[in-house]
């Protein structure tokens, strides 16, 4: 929207003794609607002009000019409060709105910089879970957010494709399993060799050094074991495929761990040139202050998941020149970033204060919590599938003539699991639950579906086309409260998707399409919008397009389509 706060601090500037910005960050937006749309307290005058609060908004008050985007500026205790003028708010949120149409408050030109987001990233061999989907889902989103204003992304999936792991699963395949069971089963078969793997090394220590051997094979490229290792990393980059697939998501860079082994040496040499590492019981660490140190190579000479991420860090930063790199992963990786993020600064490199870690809570499912380790997982393909099941039933029980079923209860069903994941701050844990998903009347990806289509609905049996509603309608038609309310939400919009980038936060841009759902609702049931007066008819047609930008683009930003019905 217009920046309102700035001039009024302007105007405010020429009667307060006071800098532009400041008063522009006193400015307040009154949750209060009887305050006015905008609000500047005067209680920290008091004291330099020796009066009360009161007096002195009093005094202000008069004093100021009154634009014309202002109706009226009233003043109530220590407040001066300013009330936007209706009609010009009317025009200035349409004339947005129908100027970028379809792509309203999310085209810009990428003109401010490249910003790298490191998300999903699952293990090879390992399944891709409900922590990998939020991952997934939250980095596509900040993906969005960011192009939105005026980034250019580049997404990388950081493969957990190399460590200790394949050691473990070389030496599980060669005592539990053969080429045909893993044939036959793919993936499967990995996971349960691994489990065993684990149970088996518990009773039997000695599993660990013969996989830390055959790791360190693969790290001196031994031809039978990376053999192994490719065929395993085939099998996995399969089935992570179809789960993209069904998400709609793609990569700009697949480049995981496994593509830096040849450029470790160089990375491990620069920081034992500038002095950086010490021996520490065989291993080679950087040591931190405040912090545990950093492992770069252990006692056999084998790289860590530290080792990759510095060099990861120094090639992107070389390839892309990045204002930004974020790395969207679990809280439980908190450490490992602060300390690798902190070796880069050691190195010299101002830009470490570009990189940025994005962590997010755990998902526990009704039915307990998930790890691998424990074989306890639920693969996440089964968990999209059920949910597309799942509202193809409800969808034939609430609207059995709906053409496109199939491609509807998934656009729904998958909307539904990534509207959950994001709808609270992502550091919070979540607790999993079908009810609280698939529910169409709360706080929900259906809910906000649902009110896309109603709207769509409602203008479709006006008879008119797309290309007819425009912000050429007479703003007078446009005078009540629930009216007003849904111009001011879809106004906000922008403001909204830059406080979603500047926090991390694509809950931000959740929790506002839930409101202008919302919104929309009460505006729809409070006014007939297909009434025969044209000019009010088409100022109220107006809105209800406006609301369908908006609420399409922001479900866009959270990566969920907008089905037309459902
Ligand atoms: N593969 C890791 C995991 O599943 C996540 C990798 C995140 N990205 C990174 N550059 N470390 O836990």
């Amino acid at each position: 929207m217009k920046d309102y706060k700035l001039v009024l601090a302007e105007i405010l500037a020429n009667v307060v003794e006071m800098k532009k910005e400041d008063i522009e960050d006193l400015i307040e937006v009154p949750t209060n609607k009887d305050m006015g749309d905008f609000s500047f307290p005067c209680f920290r005058f008091a004291k330099i002009l020796k009066k009360s609060p009161n007096a002195i908004a009093a005094e202000f008050a008069k004093k100021i000019e009154r634009p014309d985007f202002i109706e009226k500026i009233e003043n109530v205790n220590a407040y001066i409060n300013f009330y936007l003028d209706k009609e010009e708010l009317i025009k200035t949120v349409l004339d947005k709105v129908f100027d970028e149409k379809e792509n309203y408050a999310i085209e810009q030109k990428k003109d401010k910089g490249n910003i790298v987001i490191d998300y999903s990233s699952p293990n090879i061999a390992k399944p891709f879970h409900i922590g990998h989907l939020r991952s997934t889902v939250i980095g596509n989103s900040l993906y969005r957010i960011f192009e939105a204003i005026g980034y250019k992304c580049i997404s990388v999936n950081h493969l957990g494709d190399w460590g200790t792991q394949f050691g473990k699963l070389i030496v599980a395949y060669r005592l539990y399993s053969n080429k045909e069971e893993v044939e036959n089963k793919g993936i499967e078969e990995l996971l349960r060799i691994y489990v065993k793997f684990h149970e088996e090394a518990k009773k039997d220590p000695s599993l660990e050094n013969l996989a830390r051997e055959n790791f360190t094979k693969m790290e001196q490229g031994d031809e039978e074991a990376l053999s192994l290792w490719k065929w395993f990393k085939e099998i996995s980059l399969k089935e992570f495929e179809r789960v993209y697939d069904i998400l709609g998501i793609k990569f700009d860079s697949l480049n995981g761990e496994a593509f830096y082994n040849d450029k470790m040496d160089a990375v491990i040499k620069e920081l034992d040139a500038k002095n950086l590492t010490k021996i520490s019981e065989g291993a080679k660490v950087v040591e931190i202050e405040d912090m545990s140190p950093c492992l770069i190579t252990k006692k056999d000479g084998s790289t860590l998941y530290a080792t990759r991420d510095i060099t990861a860090a120094l090639y992107r930063q070389n390839m892309y020149n990045f204002q930004k790199c974020i790395y969207v992963t679990a809280l439980a990786q908190n450490l490992h970033f602060a300390q690798f993020f902190k070796v880069i600064e050691k190195m010299g490199y101002k830009w470490a204060e570009d990189l940025v870690h994005v962590p997010f809570g755990m998902v526990s499912m009704e039915n307990g919590s998930i790890s691998t380790r424990n074989g306890n997982v639920l693969l996440l393909e089964e968990l999209l599938t059920e949910a597309i099941n799942k509202t193809k039933q409800i969808i034939k029980e609430k609207n059995p003539k709906l053409e496109n079923k199939d491609k509807v209860a998934k656009e729904v069903g998958i909307g539904a699991i990534i509207f959950d994941d994001m709808y609270n701050n992502i550091i919070k844990d979540i607790h999993f639950s079908w009810e609280k998903v698939l529910n169409f009347d709360g706080e929900t990806g259906p809910y906000v579906q649902y009110t896309y289509a109603r709207a769509n609905s409602v203008f479709c049996k006006s008879g008119m086309k797309i290309e007819d509603i425009d912000n050429n309608i007479d703003v007078s038609k446009i005078t009540d409260e629930l009216s007003m309310a849904l111009i001011k939400e879809i106004g906000k919009f922008s403001d909204i998707i830059q406080e979603a980038a500047a926090k991390y936060e694509p809950s931000i841009i959740a929790r506002y399409v839930v409101n202008l759902a919302k919104s929309f609702n009460k505006f729809y049931h409070e006014n007939s919008i297909l009434v025969d007066e044209p000019n009010l008819k088409k100022a109220r047609l107006s809105l209800v397009v406006g609301a369908m930008y908006s609420i399409k683009n922001a479900l866009w930003l959270l990566g969920i389509k907008a089905p037309k019905q459902m």
